[in-house]
C-alpha cells in the first residue's frame, strides 16, 4: 500500500525575464512564460554548467525540465560577473529550462578537501585547488585578492606538499568552537570561509531557479552520534542564516536540507525545524554514503510518512521533496513510490564514461566480448539517437578502438533512458499502475538482468 503514496507533482518555475533574440531557438519565443517541471524527475548533473561531452543542443533536447549544477565548481571556474553579465546561469549556457544549484559544502566534503567545519561555516585552505572560489569570495566581501597564482601554476611541488604535509595549526583567529571534521586540515596561508551567507550570495549571482541551503553533511557511516547531532542542529542554524541572506527571493526559490544521519529521532528534529521555515521544497541529505539499503529505506519511508510521525512535522505533500544523490534506477523508483519528486546523481553520466549503458535489465558493460556480434540496439525500442543509429556491436567496436565518441553516445543514451524511465513512472502513477510497473522493473532487474 506504500505505493499509494506515489504522486505526480508539478513545479512551476517562474520565468525570470523575457527571452531576447540572442537566446537559443526554443527559448526565444516572445514574452515571459513559466516553465513547468513534471515530477518525479531525475536531474542530470552538469557540475561545471555543462554535461560532460554534450553539445548545448543535446543538453537542451535531452533535459526538458531541469539540470543540476554545483556552486563550488561554478565559483571555482567562473568569475561571478560572468553570470551577472548574462543575467543568470540559464542564459549564460543558453539553456531554456530550469537549473538547480547545490550549495557547495557537500562537494567540498566529498572532494576530500581538507576542511574544518565551524559555526561560521566551512573553512578551507587549499589555495591551489580553490584559487578562483577564493577570488569570488573576496570579490563578494569587497576585498582584493593578492595571491599571485603564477607561483602555484609554475610549481607542481605545491601539489604534493598539499597532499602530504600536515601544517596542522588552526589559523582561524576569529572563530573558536573549532570542531574539525575527520579529514586532516592542512593550513597553507590564508583561510577561506564558505559561510551560509557566502554560499547564498554566490548562488544569487549564479542565478539558478532553485538554490540549496548550505548544510553540514556528515558521512552516513559516522559512528559518533554526537557529531551527527551537532551537524544536524548546525544545519538548522545555517538554514536560518541562508534565509536571511537570500536576496533574490522573487526569482530563486530556496530549498532546505534535512540531515540527521541514520537516526530517526534526529531526522524528526531536523524535519520539524526545517519545515517550520515554510519553504517551497525540502531535500533529504546525508544519504547514499554507503549505508545499508534497509537503513536508507527506513529513513526515506519515515520522512515522507504522514501517519507514523504525528508528533513532529513530516515532509508536506504539497511541497517539493528532493532526495539528494540518488541515481540508480531502483532507488529512483523506490523514492518515487514513497512520494519524492526530485533526484540527482552523477551516476548515469559517469557510468557512461566507463562504457556502461543503462537498460531495463540492469547495466550493460559494452566492452565485454559477448557484444561483438550483438546487432541489437542498447535498449530495444529506446528512441534515443544512439539506439536508432548504433548497435551494441558497433559501440563495442568503437570501445575497442578507443574512439572517444563512445563516451558521448553512452551519455546521451543514459540520460535519455533515465529521463524516459521517469516519464514511464509518471505515466504509471497517473494511470494507477505503479504497482505493475514496480513488479516489472524488479523482475527485469533481478530475474532477467543478473
Ligand atoms: N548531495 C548528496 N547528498 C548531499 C547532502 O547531504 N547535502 C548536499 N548539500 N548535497 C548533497
Ligand atoms: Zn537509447
Amino acid at each position: 500500500n506504500r505505493s499509494k503514496r506515489a504522486r505526480l507533482n508539478v513545479i512551476v518555475i517562474k520565468k525570470k525575464y523575457i527571452s531576447g533574440s540572442g537566446s537559443s531557438s526554443s527559448s526565444s519565443s516572445s514574452g515571459a512564460h513559466n516553465t513547468v517541471i513534471m515530477t518525479p524527475i531525475f536531474m542530470p548533473v552538469g557540475t561545471k554548467s555543462c554535461i560532460k561531452g554534450l553539445l548545448s543542443e543535446e543538453v537542451e533536447n535531452l533535459c526538458k525540465y531541469i539540470i543540476l549544477s554545483n556552486t563550488y565548481h561554478l565559483s571555482n571556474i567562473y568569475d561571478m560577473d560572468t553570470f551577472k553579465k548574462n543575467k543568470d546561469i540559464n542564459n549564460f549556457i543558453k539553456f531554456p529550462n530550469s537549473v538547480l544549484t547545490d550549495s557547495g559544502g557537500f562537494q567540498m566534503v566529498s572532494l576530500s578537501k581538507r576542511i574544518k567545519i565551524l559555526e561560521e561555516g566551512i573553512v578551507f585552505n587549499n589555495i591551489y585547488d580553490s584559487y578562483n572560489i577564493k577570488k569570488n569570495i573576496d570579490y563578494l566581501m569587497g576585498r582584493t585578492t593578492n595571491h599571485d597564482m603564477s607561483i602555484y601554476d609554475a610549481n607542481p611541488v605545491i601539489d604534493s606538499i598539499n597532499s602530504n604535509v600536515n601544517f596542522g595549526t588552526d589559523t582561524i583567529s576569529t572563530v573558536n568552537n573549532a570542531s574539525t571534521t575527520d579529514k586532516q586540515y592542512v593550513s597553507m596561508g590564508e583561510d577561506i570561509l564558505l559561510s551560509p551567507e557566502i554560499s547564498i550570495r554566490l548562488q544569487n549571482y549564479i542565478g539558478a531557479d532553485i538554490i540549496m541551503a548550505l548544510d553540514d553533511v556528515r558521512s552516513a557511516l559516522e559512528p559518533d552520534i554526537k557529531k551527527i547531532e551537532d551537524a544536524t542542529y548546525r544545519t538548522n542554524r545555517w538554514l536560518v542564516r541562508c534565509i536571511k541572506s537570500h536576496q533574490n527571493k522573487n526569482n530563486q526559490t530556496l530549498f532546505g536540507i534535512i540531515q540527521g544521519g541514520l537516526n530517526i529521532n534526529l531526522r524528526n528534529k531536523s524535519m520539524d525545524f526545517i519545515i517550520r521555515q515554510k519553504l517551497n521544497g525540502y531535500a533529504v541529505g546525508g544519504l547514499c554514503g554507503g549505508e545499508k539499503k534497509k537503513k536508507f529505506i527506513e529513513i526515506i519511508h519515515h520522512c515522507s510518512n504522514e501517519k507514523v510521525n504525528k508528533k513532529y512535522n513530516y515532509l508536506p505533500i504539497n511541497k517539493c521533496r528532493y532526495i539528494m544523490g540518488i541515481g540508480y534506477i531502483i532507488d529512483i523508483l523506490l523514492c518515487s513510490i514513497f512520494g519524492y519528486d526530485m533526484f540527482d546523481c552523477v551516476y548515469p553520466t559517469r557510468t557512461a564514461r566507463f562504457n556502461t549503458a543503462l537498460s531495463f535489465d540492469g547495466t550493460i558493460k559494452l566492452k565485454q566480448a559477448q557484444y561483438k556480434y550483438d546487432f541489437t540496439p542498447i535498449v530495444k525500442h529506446c528512441k534515443c539517437y544512439v539506439c536508432m543509429k548504433y548497435t551494441r556491436a558497433s559501440i563495442h567496436m568503437l570501445i575497442s578502438k578507443k574512439n572517444p565518441i563512445v563516451n558521448i553516445l553512452l551519455t546521451i543514451h543514459n540520460i535519455f533512458f533515465i529521463l524516459h524511465f521517469c516519464y514511464l513512472m509518471r505515466v504509471s502513477i497517473f494511470s494507477n499502475k505503479i504497482d505493475y510497473f514496480v513488479t516489472t522493473v524488479l523482475y527485469n532487474n533481478f530475474v532477467i538482468g543478473v
